[in-house]
């Protein structure tokens, strides 16, 4: 099959690296012989597409829970999913998950001695509008400890899943929240030897988005391949609760 559409390759420094000794269960599982670069076939560039029927109607609210609501600062997380060209990407399916306020996993392997809540799983889904904008209602994840290092903590942050037009161009990535302290600390973050692309990570404290007296608005744009793609994450859930246990 020959190429149908031929995305660009991201710039060099501005994803993590599959490499990166500070961040431990890199180092097992990073390659050892260069990649080989397969062409994308129709498959992998036409779909999958998802309509409103495929997603749940309060599946961006996860404040909306059948006995009550989570415990924890409310926030709205909102923004723009791009392509490589700056254009909107209309009606895509948009994923999170997330730790609960207390730094803890609805997860079986995350034994993280913090609470769970029982009004908050931590995973929502939505689809962008008409114009490529998402929007959840959720609560402020708290930083946990992971064992990578010595006192490791992980920053707040949020795991994103977007697939955009079609598998080549999905995205699995993590956002942060602006001011974190554990930012610099954090080998995860740092992955990604490119300052502007590594702050592309950290969502923006939005004032009009904010909902007096309910709510702080972040915004979070993501890009979807190309020279501004945001960089994905090296990770997941299961590599962090999973090293979390190991050690
Ligand atoms: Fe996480």
């Amino acid at each position: 099959m020959t190429d149908q559409i031929r995305y660009r390759r991201p710039s060099p420094g501005t994803q993590p690296g599959y490499l990166h000794p500070s961040y431990v269960s890199s180092v097992k599982r990073a390659p050892t012989q260069p990649l080989v670069l397969l062409s994308h076939t129709l498959s992998e560039t036409t779909g999958p597409q998802f309509a409103e029927n495929d997603v749940m109607g309060s599946g961006g609210d996860l404040t909306r829970q059948p006995s009550g609501e989570p415990l924890g600062e409310r926030i709205i997380v909102s923004g723009r999913v791009l392509d490589e060209n700056g254009r909107s990407v209309p009606h895509t399916l948009v994923e999170l998950w997330q730790a609960n306020a207390a730094g803890r996993y609805l997860h079986e392997i995350d034994q993280h001695n913090a609470p769970l809540d029982p009004n908050f799983t931590g995973c929502g889904h939505t689809l962008t509008d008409g114009e490529g904008r998402y929007r959840f209602v959720t609560v402020k994840p708290g930083c946990y400890p992971w064992r990578n290092h010595q006192n490791a903590w992980r920053p707040a942050h949020i795991h994103f899943s977007l697939f955009g037009p079609a598998f080549a161009t999905r995205l699995v990535t993590q956002m942060y929240f602006p001011g974190d302290p554990l930012l610099p600390y954090d080998p995860i973050f740092n992955s990604i030897a490119d300052e502007q692309a590594r702050n592309r990570l950290i969502s923006v404290f939005d004032w009009e988005m904010t909902i007096p007296e309910t709510a702080l608005g972040y915004r979070f744009d993501v890009v979807l391949r190309g020279r501004e793609e945001t960089p994905m994450e090296k990770s997941s859930i299961h590599g962090q609760v999973t090293q979390r246990r190991k050690k």
